[in-house]
């Protein structure tokens, strides 16, 4: 089976900090055939070219970069993606890691050029786009996974299983926290984490909430946030706080506080964690989740910590670089096994339908795509689409200060500003 090739579209933070290096890896490793990568203009594609951490992991690899690098700064290609993505093969694949609210027209684009897609979460902002895509990608016997890597976490997994085996009880209560880094909004973010466009709870705390949704199972029905604007460097504004509340289809309640703000100086590199309570017989089950400091301390000598600082919580499960036996650095972590995932799943659907005739092959791969997400660990449209109601409803609720927004399940799901008697 010969290799696949791959193009990622956005060159930003996600791609440096995760995926492309979990591409090399698996390009090395023999999943993945040519790399292209497609950014607005050359200069994310500079400092990922440039960059002196991923060329010592990965020495003698590299990516094909559109536009070249060449390239004026200031000249902006905003429709370049559809031709790169145009030219591509047939089956391969398109990694998705622009900004929220442009993931829907490319997600698209790439399905209809026929290519298995794996997009960094959320998938889409509204949920009738996200059945919109699935419908299209089944037809056409194309996979789409969605990068929420958190369910890789191992941690997360096995709390899956136990609450499988009914080791908890029935969950009631919960309280999750995910804090971004302070230095966060003089990144690019201050260019499109705008009011109108997204807020921390869409942004990081669908995390948890999948998280939640995939260790018990249970639909979100209700959810309110309300948020904390301020200004970022650039002027524009934008919500830097947000507390939400989520119910679940059993009545649960989930709280979560999101925010760009964990301070620079502190040992982070952010803040997150989860806690569970359920309720037995006669007795409390919990679950209790420090994602943040997972045992690793660091004191560097010169400030090349988060945020510039020399003390750190190091975490060594989400993604780290660490020698191995090949040359380089190999990454490891949930963060990688979950692009990996998605890789060797589009990967394995092109394999067993090798030199199969068109006629057979569709209904070969779609058969494949339905236990992925029957299976539930890798989300796909099918199985996360929750989280496309909740981001949906969060929104509403943001920018309605805080009302409740309901969200309805049955023939077609939908969300609904709850009115007030
Ligand atoms: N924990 C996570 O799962 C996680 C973490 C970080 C980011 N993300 C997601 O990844 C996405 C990107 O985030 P980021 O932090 O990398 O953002 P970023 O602002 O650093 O990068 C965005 C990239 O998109 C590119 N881009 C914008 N318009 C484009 C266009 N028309 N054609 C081609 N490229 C275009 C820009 O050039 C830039 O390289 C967001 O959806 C975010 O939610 C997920």
């Amino acid at each position: 089976m010969n290799p696949i090739d791959v193009v990622i579209i956005g060159g930003g933070m996600i791609t440096y900090d995760l995926l492309l290096p979990s591409i090399y890896h698996l390009q090395r490793t023999g999943f993945i055939n040519k790399i292209k990568i497609c950014a607005l203009d050359s200069a994310p594609l500079k400092i990922l070219r440039n960059s002196k951490e991923i060329s010592e992991a990965f020495p003698g690899q590299d990516f094909e970069a559109f536009p070249p690098l060449t390239e004026p700064e200031k000249n902006k290609f905003p429709e370049l993606y559809k031709e790169v993505i145009a030219s591509m093969k047939p089956r391969q694949m398109v990694v998705v890691a622009m900004p929220d609210q442009f993931h829907y027209q490319v997600v698209m684009e790439a399905l209809k050029n026929n290519q298995h897609v794996l997009c960094v979460k959320p998938l889409v902002l509204k949920y009738e786009n996200a059945v919109e895509i699935e419908k299209l990608a089944y037809e056409k016997g194309l996979f789409v996974g969605i990068e929420y890597h958190k369910r890789f976490d191992r941690r997360s997994l096995i709390a899956k299983r136990n609450c499988e085996l009914k080791q908890f009880g029935e969950f009631v209560m919960g309280e999750a926290k995910l804090i971004e880094p302070y230095y966060y909004r003089s990144s690019n973010f201050q260019n499109w984490f705008t009011c109108d466009k997204t807020d921390p709870f869409v942004y990081i705390g669908c995390h948890y909430v999948d998280l939640v949704y995939f260790i018990t199972g249970l639909k979100p029905v209700e959810v309110s946030v309300s948020g904390i604007k301020g200004k970022f460097p650039n002027g524009n504004e934008g919500y830097l706080w947000t507390s939400g509340r989520v119910r679940f289809e059993n009545n649960a309640i989930l709280s979560v506080i999101d925010g760009l703000g964990y301070p620079d100086e502190a040992a982070g590199s952010n803040d997150q964690s989860l806690q569970m309570f359920f309720e037995g017989d006669g007795k409390t089950g919990m679950i209790k989740h420090d994602d943040q400091f997972r045992g690793v301390e660091h004191s560097y000598l010169d400030g090349i910590g988060s945020g510039g600082s020399h003390f750190n919580y190091v975490s060594p499960d989400f993604y780290k670089l660490v020698p191995w036996e090949g040359e380089g650095y190999k990454p490891v972590g949930y963060g990688f096994e979950s692009v990996s995932a998605s890789v060797t799943a589009a990967y394995q659907i092109e394999k067993e339908v090798e030199g199969v005739p068109e006629s057979d092959s569709l209904a070969r791969r779609q058969k494949m795509i339905k236990n992925i997400d029957k299976k539930g660990i890798i989300a796909t449209p099918a199985n996360s689409f929750i989280n496309e109601l909740v981001v949906e409803a969060a929104r509403i609720s943001i920018l309605n200060d805080g009302d409740i927004v309901d969200i309805v399940y049955g023939q077609t799901p939908h969300v609904k500003l709850r009115s007030k008697k």
